[in-house]
């Protein structure tokens, strides 16, 4: 006990109690037969004192002890309540159909829209999304298949499982678009999120159709970098060629859909075969290094 309290002395409790502590300190054993020079009992009396004393201290230092980790349990209680009042604040909010609704600029109102149930706040940009321009088809609602399909025309449709994996991949990446560049404002209650704001099976299988998706266009970038691009060349007088090596063959290599419609490079194989993926040009022989892609211009 002596030597916690050389190592952390108590602090001044105050008022009279101060400068008891220090004069307390020295606690030797009283020595048998009393200390040469002085009475036996004059002896034992002071060892008595210097006991009590030093009983005084010990409580002292528990009753401060006790005070601190109290103190410190209050401090911890106190953080756990700002921490779980933080991450209510945090909880995003949950809109009704109705609210989103609402949320389309008009009468000075915001404007929300909804993606794959993920509500933000795109009232910064009405050249895109204010009425009568390009986007609007998207605001006050979910409108998260549009995202792909293009499909502005008709009532906007937020179902889009029935997809590609590689275009929920797409509508999963503009979601990430929303997020790093407009307001977060909560959640949308519908396909996506239950009223209160929990996912539904429905985003649960969808987030897994994304990485389903997001692993086949990573497959197919490593199989396209497989190959070696043809040479290319446009003239109105010539008209459009691809060419390769001698000894190879240029195919058109399928590379996934763009905006709706089957998207294809030029690629040199080094054998004369083909198939679905790696198709001969029209009119062209699949021995031959260079192929017509598009006639000349005619002359008017
Ligand atoms: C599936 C089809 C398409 C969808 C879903 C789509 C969606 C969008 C959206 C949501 C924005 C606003 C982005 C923002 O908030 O900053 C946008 C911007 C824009 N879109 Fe489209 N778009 C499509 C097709 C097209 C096409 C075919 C063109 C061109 C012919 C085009 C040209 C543009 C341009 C120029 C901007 C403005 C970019 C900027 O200034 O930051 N979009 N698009």
């Amino acid at each position: 006990m002596q030597e916690s309290r050389q190592r952390r002395p108590p602090e001044p409790l105050g008022g009279p109690q101060r400068g008891a502590v220090p004069r307390a300190v020295p606690l030797a054993p009283p020595r048998r037969g009393g200390i040469r020079g002085l009475p036996l009992l004059a002896v034992l009396g002071v060892a008595l004192l210097a006991l009590r004393l030093g009983v005084r201290v010990v409580t002292l230092v528990k009753t401060r002890g006790a005070a601190v980790e109290a103190a410190n349990q209050q401090q911890e209680q106190q953080q756990r309540l700002q921490q779980s009042d933080s991450r209510k604040a945090q909880a995003p909010s949950v809109l009704s159909k109705a609210q989103l609704a609402q949320a389309d600029g008009s009468d000075g109102r915001p404007v929300y829209l909804s993606i794959l149930g993920d509500v933000f706040d795109v009232s910064s940009k009405p050249e895109f999304y204010g009425k009568g321009s390009g986007y609007h088809h998207f605001v006050g609602t979910d409108g998260s298949r549009a995202f792909v399909t293009g499909e502005f025309e008709g009532p906007p449709r937020a179902e889009v499982l029935d997809l590609s994996p590689e275009d929920v991949h797409g509508i999963v990446g503009w979601r990430d678009f929303y997020f790093r560049t407009y307001p977060h404002k909560g959640r949308a209650e519908g396909l996506y999120y239950t009223a209160a704001g929990e996912p539904t099976d429905t985003l649960r299988q969808v987030e897994a159709r994304a990485a389903e998706g997001a692993r086949l266009k990573e497959e197919k970038a490593k199989e396209v970098a497989k190959y070696t691009s043809c040479g290319m060349k446009y003239t109105t007088a010539e008209g459009g060629k691809v060419w390769c090596e001698t000894g190879m063959y240029p195919r058109k290599l399928f590379d996934g859909m763009d905006g709706g419609a089957a998207s294809f490079r030029c690629v040199c194989m080094n054998d004369i075969g083909w198939s679905d993926l790696l198709q001969v040009y029209p009119d062209c022989d699949p021995d031959s290094s260079t192929c017509q892609t598009a006639p000349p211009l005619e002359e008017s």
